[in-house]
């Protein structure tokens, strides 16, 4: 049975995980390939796959995110288990801690059949910001082989009867979803340029609107975001970005002013395009980000 261990990782600990969880398959009997994500080409001379990722923010890199992704249909014909590499001291240990938010969502996507973290690794003098000055106090290495080891024996039990997991469908990554708050995020504006310019003119107008944007998008990228299993925010900025100038194009210089002379303007439509972008984004991380009590809390409140 052949078995890939691959990992995503920005500082080098989680290789360790991986390479200890190869070793000791490999000692069970199976014929074990262990490299990272980016090596990884073809998953179908595989029978099945382990994907690690170190947390940074309760997030997995973005390209353990994309490999996931790019693999999905194939990952979801095998059985899969994440592990994640994370908790700067002994609580993944004493408990299991469950998986992220988003990396919640990514098992559920490719129908995993478990997920473990494992406490993680930072060196004392960890190269780049924030690594190096959260180092300066939470430097350490909380690899604990044994637990990593515990983890490969309860695999190498399951592993010969392992069918593929079942996806779980997000509802909330729908296409219609996404260009729905997309071209909500644009009407609003629209009505904003509508009413005041005949009230204060359109420059005035047009400045309100551009300071508008920021807010419209934060709501629309909120209210978007908040529901698990959303797209990731970088795609969703780029839609949506597309989507404001496509309905610019049509509508406004098109339909209304039958000229596109507005697209010249950087005020007009280049800095509010921008800003959709900026975001969108910004407003998608910074949730992603958000450990999943924090906004479980904030849902219950709205
Ligand atoms: C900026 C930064 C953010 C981190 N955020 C988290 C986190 O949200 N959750 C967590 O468990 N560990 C977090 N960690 C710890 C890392 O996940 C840990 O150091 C991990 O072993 C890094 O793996 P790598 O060396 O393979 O990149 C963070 C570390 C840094 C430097």
């Amino acid at each position: 049975m052949r078995v890939l261990v691959t990992w995503g990782s920005k500082h080098g600990g989680t290789e360790g995980i991986a390479r200890i969880l190869g070793d000791a398959l490999e000692r069970h009997g199976f014929d074990v390939e262990v490299t990272s994500v980016g090596k990884v080409s073809r998953l179908d001379t595989f029978d099945a796959v382990i994907v690690g990722g170190a947390l940074y923010a309760n997030r997995w890199p973005s390209n353990v995110r994309w490999f996931v992704g790019r693999h999905l249909s194939r990952l979801r014909q095998v059985p899969v288990w994440f592990f994640s590499s994370g908790p700067l001291d002994d609580s993944a240990e004493h408990q299991d801690i469950p998986a992220t938010r988003q990396v919640g969502v990514l098992a559920e996507r490719v129908g995993a059949r478990g997920h473990i973290t494992f406490g993680g690794r930072l060196e004392r003098d960890a190269k780049g910001f924030p690594a190096s000055a959260m180092a300066k106090e939470h430097s350490g290495d909380w690899r604990n082989p044994e637990h990593i080891r515990a983890w490969a024996d309860r695999l190498a039990i399951e592993l010969p009867h392992a069918a593929p997991g079942t996806p779980v469908p997000h509802r909330a990554a729908a296409l219609p979803r996404l260009l729905a708050h997309g071209v909500l995020g644009w009407a609003v504006g629209a009505v904003i340029l509508a009413v005041l310019s005949p009230l204060i003119g359109i420059t005035a107008a047009r400045i309100v609107h551009t300071l508008a944007v920021p807010f419209i998008f934060s709501a629309v990228g909120w209210h978007y975001f908040r529901v698990r299993g959303a797209r990731e925010p970088l795609p969703t900025a780029v839609v949506w970005t597309a989507l404001v100038a496509l309905l610019d194009l049509v509508i406004v210089a098109g339909l209304v002013q039958r000229d596109v002379a507005m697209f010249s303007s950087i005020l007009a439509v280049w800095l509010p395009l921008v800003l959709v972008f900026l975001t969108t984004w910004a407003v998608g991380e910074m949730m992603a980000m958000m450990p999943e009590t924090v906004r479980a809390a904030k849902q219950v409140k709205a």
